[in-house]
């Protein structure tokens, strides 16, 4: 319902400047390659630099009986090779991580067996969705093979719809090669290496993601949603490289979703009702990812919107765009967006263009909301935030989290404070001790500490890591050698907290670009990042391939907020992983409690140099995992606050003592940034007969703000699988008619929802 009054508003495009008014602007139509009129069909073959091809002709390839070399230059190296015998293989022995095998596509093109290392893996359609003949298509790919030797066979299996005759067509391949750490970085970790679980934790690499997996984010208790950038990724949908997916956790598959605007470095938030919003982006990037070949339009203002999906098929689960009339009131890359007490989404700060550390010209110190709100005089507009003023240059993707009393604890920086959105109004923390930076591109990681009644819901952050080069400085004064921070720092934020200020502590290795998972047991795990260097790819000295950071650390680290000062931090028993995982990596926990871990990608575009896009996902699974768990065998789809719901469950104990109910938000993971992840505790009865347990909801949205959330039931320090739950009555955030009305500017764009353009006057003054 309100959807459809939002969706009918009406609006202009955006104006260039405030003085010129209807001028629609391109780029949200789309963009061709410079100096192009018409674009081209898009040529999947694709080979990052870094990775090897292997022509048809390639005296490695090993054919079976009936293939003919058929020479035109329209096929990678001048030719192909046809099949048309039922049984007739191809066979080609590699090293490397994974291969992609490429070839042209038509309406005589059957079904190929595909096997690897002897093993049936897939059938691949090698006739074009459409009639017309494409060449050099994608006709398979793997990415997450282990390090080493394998072999590929491709068989012609010579069906197709209505004919027992079909082609099989090769053209090349293109193999991953895959980038091993080397001896002096798995030294710096005396730990035993991935493949050999210990006992306690385990790595598993298992799955890939298909785009590399920038944002993360899980939907259902089936699925996650990755978001990336526009870029070469193998993964494609509607005939060009998809830059969205959503992962299944049970059998790793990946389904692209069609995304309109370039999403790189987006935020999101689930909104009251379940709907996940997308928000901002970059402009078309020019030259080879030009719009030509991918179709995207400038994501600056964006605002994606992905409906609730819980289906195990994710049938008909689409992300929803209309630049038009759905978007931001001003251009945001690198916005953190935030889930507040009443449901709607806060936008926080950003960059107005693209680029890289942000600076007072590109700056945009303002907070927007979704939907819209007309508060603080502001009719819908970007309210100011002089915060991010006083925090430049390293101030993108602040840190931030709604607070237990309604407030917002933001950190950018060198700094923190506490903002009441309600009032308008800033209360300024101690700042970061010993002058290290939290915010890209010298990000830490951050969580709010678990919330319980026995706390009386008493806030607490953590954020660990970080660096302390100079952010004045220009990228050729910055090296990817220069060290990280090692640096964890906790504040309770209460007067008393606030009066004792953070309490210093140190990780055993420095990190940056960490991300700190919370586990339902209130611990917390710390996953990859870089010992050296800053965020981001391209700008500093000895940049190893495109890399910015350096040094990448191999080993998690397990954070226990209540253990005592000095002894808080353990490895003991953790896996090392030979992945690294640098810029644009990511991990979450699932709802089965273990943590997923995907992305790194250092890099414009897919590349296999080190350090190379990775679409290799592992899983990080604590000892709970193995051992006997506790179950909610059936609960509620819905939990308002203060309400007493009954769980049926399987404990195996009737001690109270030992149960823990944690409420999960596992957050919207990207840039080290884990907005919106959230750990609250349950209040709890458990009645005599033992298999149910009677929980209360969290007391209110200011508590958990009002959304989607997990509960686990913790026996012991070992939870069970997660229940998808709604908390609050899952409706739609409130809509603010008089941030709808009115137009305004902001910058030089005009309003969200513009229905009058007369209105489009300057930008809203505010006071501060
Ligand atoms: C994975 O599960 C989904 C949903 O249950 C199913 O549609 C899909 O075919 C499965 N894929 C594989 C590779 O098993
Ligand atoms: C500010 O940042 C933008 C984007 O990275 C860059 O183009 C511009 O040169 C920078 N301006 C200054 C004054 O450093
Ligand atoms: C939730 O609210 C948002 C914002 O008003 C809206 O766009 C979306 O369609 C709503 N979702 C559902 C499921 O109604």
């Amino acid at each position: 319902m309100v959807a459809t009054i939002l969706l009918t508003l009406i609006s202009t495009l955006a104006a260039l400047s405030p003085s010129v008014a209807i001028v629609p602007e391109p780029a949200w139509n789309g963009h061709t390659t410079p100096d192009s009129v018409t674009p081209a069909t898009f040529t999947p073959y694709y080979v990052p630099p870094g990775a090897k091809s292997y022509d048809s002709s390639s005296p490695l390839i090993h054919y079976s009986k009936g293939w003919q070399e058929v020479f035109s230059s329209a096929h990678v190296g001048n030719s192909f090779r046809q099949a048309n015998q039922l049984g007739a293989y191809l066979l080609f022995t590699f090293s490397g991580t994974g291969i992609e095998a490429f070839g042209p596509c038509d309406e005589l093109q059957g079904m190929a067996a595909v096997y690897i290392d002897g093993k049936l893996v897939r059938m691949v359609n090698g006739a074009c969705p459409n009639t017309r003949r494409l060449v050099q298509q994608r006709l398979f790919w793997v990415f997450d093979l282990s390090p080493g030797k394998h072999t590929i066979k491709l068989v012609n299996a010579a069906v197709r719809a209505g004919s027992n005759h079909a082609t099989l067509s090769f053209d090349a391949f293109v193999v991953t090669l895959g980038q091993a750490p080397t001896a002096r970085e798995l030294s710096r970790d005396s730990l035993p290496p991935a493949t050999l679980q210990t006992k306690s934790w385990a790595l598993e690499q298992k799955g890939s993601t298909g785009v590399n997996a920038m944002q993360l984010v899980v939907i259902s208790p089936s699925h996650a949603l990755i978001v990336d950038k526009v870029e070469h990724n193998p993964l494609t949908i509607d005939g060009h490289p998809a830059w969205a997916a959503l992962y299944n956790l049970e059998n790793h598959s990946v389904t692209p979703l069609s995304l309109k605007s370039n999403s790189f470095c987006a935020g999101g938030t689930f909104l009251s009702n379940g709907t996940l919003i997308n928000v901002g982006g970059n402009p078309v990037v020019e030259d080879k990812t030009s719009a030509a070949d991918f179709g995207d339009v400038n994501g600056l203002q964006a605002i994606r919107i992905f409906q609730p999906c819980i289906s195990q098929s994710v049938e008909g689960c689409a992300i929803y765009e209309n630049p038009q009339r759905i978007r931001m009131a001003s251009p945001r890359w690198y916005s953190t967006v935030l889930r507040i007490d009443d449901g709607s989404a806060m936008i926080i700060g950003g960059s107005k263009k693209g680029g890289w550390i942000n600076n007072a010209t590109t700056n945009n110190p303002t907070i927007e909301y979704y939907p819209p709100k007309s508060i603080h005089g502001s009719k819908g507009l970007p309210i100011a935030f002089p915060f991010l003023e006083d925090t430049l240059n390293a101030n993108l993707f602040p840190i931030a989290f709604a607070l237990p009393d309604g407030t917002i604890f933001v950190a950018a920086n060198t700094q923190a404070m506490i903002y009441d959105w309600s009032k308008n109004s800033a209360h300024h923390l101690p700042p970061i001790p010993n002058g290290i930076r939290v915010t890209y591109p010298m990000a830490a990681t951050a969580v709010l500490l678990p919330l319980s009644p026995q706390n009386h819901y008493t806030p607490e952050v953590l954020i660990c890591g970080g660096s302390n080069v100079d952010d004045r400085k220009p990228g050729y004064e910055i090296s990817s050698q220069n060290p990280a921070s090692a640096q964890c720092i906790r504040m309770v934020l209460n007067d008393e907290g606030i009066s004792r200020g953070w309490e210093v502590e140190s990780m055993p290795e420095a990190r940056l670009m960490p991300d700190a998972v919370l586990l339902p047991t209130g611990q917390v795990v710390i996953v990859n990042g870089a010992g050296t260097g800053i965020s981001g790819y391209g700008n500093v000295r000895n940049q190893v391939g495109q890399s910015n950071a350096d040094h990448p650390v191999l080993t998690p680290v397990l954070y226990d907020p209540s253990a005592p000062h000095g002894s808080r931090f353990s490895r003991s028993g953790m896996p090392t992983s030979n992945i690294p995982r640098l810029y644009h990596s990511v991990a979450t926990l699932t709802p089965r409690g273990d943590v997923m871990i995907a992305g790194s990608n250092p890099n414009l575009d897919r590349s296999e140099l080190k350090y190379g896009t990775e679409y290799r996902v592992e899983w990080l699974r604590p000892p709970y995992m193995s051992m006997a768990r506790p179950q909610i065998v059936k609960g509620p789809k819905q939990v308002l606050f203060g309400q007493t719901v009954e769980l049926t469950v399987g404990l195996a104990t009737k001690s109270s003592s030992k149960i823990k109910v944690a409420l999960m938000d596992f957050g919207f993971v990207t840039h080290a940034v884990h907005a919106n992840s959230r750990l609250v505790y349950l209040d709890f009865k458990l009645p005599e007969d033992g298999d149910r347990l009677s929980i209360v909801g969290p007391p209110s949205g200011k508590v958990y703000p009002p959304g989607p959330g997990w509960i686990h039931i913790v026996v012991d320090g070992v939870p069970s699988e997660a229940l998808h739950v709604m908390i609050g009555d899952g409706k739609d955030p409130q809509v603010d008619d008089a941030a709808l009305k009115k137009c305004g500017v902001s910058f030089s764009y005009c309003g969200t929802f513009a229905d009058d353009d007369s209105q489009c006057t300057g930008e809203h003054k505010h006071k501060s």
